[in-house]
């Protein structure tokens, strides 16, 4: 054998073995980050998909603001790390967090038995509910009137989820404008989604000349948000669950709330 291939094989067996190595300590780890890990990247990546009001949603200069982000950027400040926001439609929000591609998801999370299994979730710091939406006039005055009826949701909800369990005939949208947009047009007969991002979206449709909506008393569901992680971060949400309770005990996550002129509901309040 000539001594050039000989060389030739030695370097790419060496470079087998490195792509192995490399593999063996990145592409497998798939785990959430420790609190250390978080320490030394100096930033906390979040996911979310701000079409949410008031928790996530585009200012005039498209930097997202809302109170989700205002409480994350709290807990960034005591963990002494830069937040960065990463922006994307809401159903790729809790997967793009599973496969670690985002350190936290970010989103008017709600925290259910069937998420819990592939997701850490901090302790809920509000409680929300489902509202159901309807144009003005509508026949449509209460839960027991959905029967049989069209309803527009955002994908991969809790909306479409209680929706689809419930037999209603479910059109399903990955913006949430969308939705709306699918009542106003009259595709479908009401629109399901969180309380408070309701009345918002609903009041920024009123002040409008077109078709008026209506927000049903009746609430669908009652519903705890929390901020999502993959396993693995099981030291870093203890500690943001620490941060998360002192926040709420000292009136710091009410007082965020009120800055949005949106109600706020104790998640120990049942
Ligand atoms: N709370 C609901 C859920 O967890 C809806 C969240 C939608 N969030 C959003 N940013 N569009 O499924």
């Amino acid at each position: 054998m000539k001594k050039n291939s000989v060389l030739v094989k030695i370097l790419v067996t060496a470079l087998a073995i490195l792509m192995v190595a490399a593999c063996l300590t990145g592409c497998s780890k798939k785990k959430g980050k420790t609190l250390d890990e978080v320490k030394k990247a100096g930033k906390l990546v979040i996911a979310t998909s701000p079409d949410f009001p008031p928790f996530e949603e585009l200012d005039g200069s498209k930097n997202v603001v809302g109170i989700e982000i205002d409480i994350l950027q709290k807990i960034c400040d005591e963990l002494g790390v830069e937040l960065k926001i990463e922006q994307m439609a809401f159903e790729s929000v809790l997967a793009g967090v599973q496969a670690c591609k985002y350190d936290v998801g970010v989103s008017g999370i709600t925290v259910t038995e069937t998420r819990k299994k592939n997701t850490l979730f901090t302790d809920p710091y509000c409680l929300a509910a489902q509202a159901i939406v309807v144009t003005e006039g509508s026949a449509i005055t209460s839960k027991a009137d959905l029967t049989g009826k069209k309803v527009s949701v955002q994908t991969a909800t809790t909306a479409e989820e209680s929706c689809i369990a419930a037999g209603y005939d479910v059109s399903s949208f990955e913006a949430n404008s969308d939705a709306e947009a699918a009542l106003l047009t009259g595709k479908v007969d009401a629109w399901v989604i969180d309380d408070l991002t309701a009345a918002e979206m609903v009041a920024v449709n009123n002040a409008g000349s077109g078709a008026k909506l209506v927000v049903l008393d009746e609430p669908m569901t009652t519903e705890p948000y929390a901020f999502a992680f993959a396993f693995g971060s099981e030291d870093l949400v203890a500690e943001i669950n620490k941060i998360l309770k002192s926040m709420l005990d000292d009136g710091t996550i009410k007082a965020i709330f009120e800055k949005y002129n949106a109600p706020f509901t104790s998640p120990s309040s049942n």
